[in-house]
Parts: C-alpha cells; structure tokens; sequence
C-alpha cells in the first residue's frame, strides 16, 4: 500500500467542491431538504460539508480547526431527520457522484461510506 489517501486518490480538494457542489444543487431545489436549512444562504452548511468530507477521506484537518469535532448525530438533532429525508438526501448526493463519475473502485468506497452514513442520521421514525 503506497501512503498515498483516498482524498488524493479522488484528485483532491477540486473534487470534493465539485461533489458537495452539485448535491446543495440538489437540496436548494428539494422541497422536502430545503426547509430543513436554517439559513437561507445554502453556502456556509455548503462549505461544512464539504470540509468534513475532505478531513475524514484524509485531506487537511480544516473541519475539526473550525468546529472542533464533528459529532454529527449530535449536530443532526435538531432536526427532522427520517428516511424519508434520507432518500432524498441521497438521491442528491448520488446524482452529484454521477456527475463527478469516479472510477469503478473509488466510487464504491465513497457510496459505500455516504450510504452508512445517512443510514446513521436517521433521528425520527415515526412518520407517516
Ligand atoms: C449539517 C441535514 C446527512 C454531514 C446538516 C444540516 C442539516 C443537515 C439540515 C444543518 C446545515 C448547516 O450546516 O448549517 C441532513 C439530512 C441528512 C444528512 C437531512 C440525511 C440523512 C448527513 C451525512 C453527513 C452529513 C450522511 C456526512 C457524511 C453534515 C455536516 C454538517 C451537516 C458535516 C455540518 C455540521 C457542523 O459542523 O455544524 N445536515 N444531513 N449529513 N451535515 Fe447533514
């Protein structure tokens, strides 16, 4: 194994912009999402999840710099968080890896981990 990181791998932080890009795409249009959002400019949550990404794929520790650490069921408490938004949320993001078509191995492992994940946020299961 080279010491060469999965961050690398993917070629670096030009594609985690362009990933976490198209997905907030997505989410701005996604009427279920979208009201999720306390902020109405989509930019800063933007730019955190993409710093979270880059940091856990082994790219520079800008995230835990500037939120400590991440926590991430915890920071997802405070809201809605079913499968039904789940779906979605994926839906956005597979269309966004899609777009960015990575190769075959790579595109597994990043799906892979993103679908555990949002298995993971899910906070409500009572709905209709
Ligand atoms: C933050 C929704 C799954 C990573 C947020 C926020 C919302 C949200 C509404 C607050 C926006 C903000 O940053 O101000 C959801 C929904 C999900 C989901 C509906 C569906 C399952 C995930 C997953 C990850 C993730 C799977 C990681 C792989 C993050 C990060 C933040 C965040 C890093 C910012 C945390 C912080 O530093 O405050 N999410 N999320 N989310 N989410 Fe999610």
């Amino acid at each position: 194994e080279s010491g060469t990181t999965f961050y690398e791998a993917v070629g670096g932080s030009e594609t985690f912009v362009r990933l976490v890009r198209r997905f907030y795409q997505g989410v701005a249009e996604d009427p279920v999402l979208r009201p999720l959002y306390p902020e109405e400019d989509l930019g800063p949550a933007e730019e955190r999840l993409r710093l979270f990404l880059i940091q856990y794929w082994g790219g520079p520790r800008t995230y835990s710099d500037q939120r400590g650490h991440p926590r991430l069921r915890m920071r997802h408490a405070p809201f809605r968080v079913g499968t039904r938004e789940r779906d979605r949320w994926l839906e956005h993001m597979r269309a966004a890896m899609d777009e960015i078509a990575l190769p075959a191995e790579l595109d597994q492992q990043l799906w892979q981990y993103l679908v555990m994940a949002a298995h993971s946020m899910v906070n409500t299961f009572d709905e209709p």
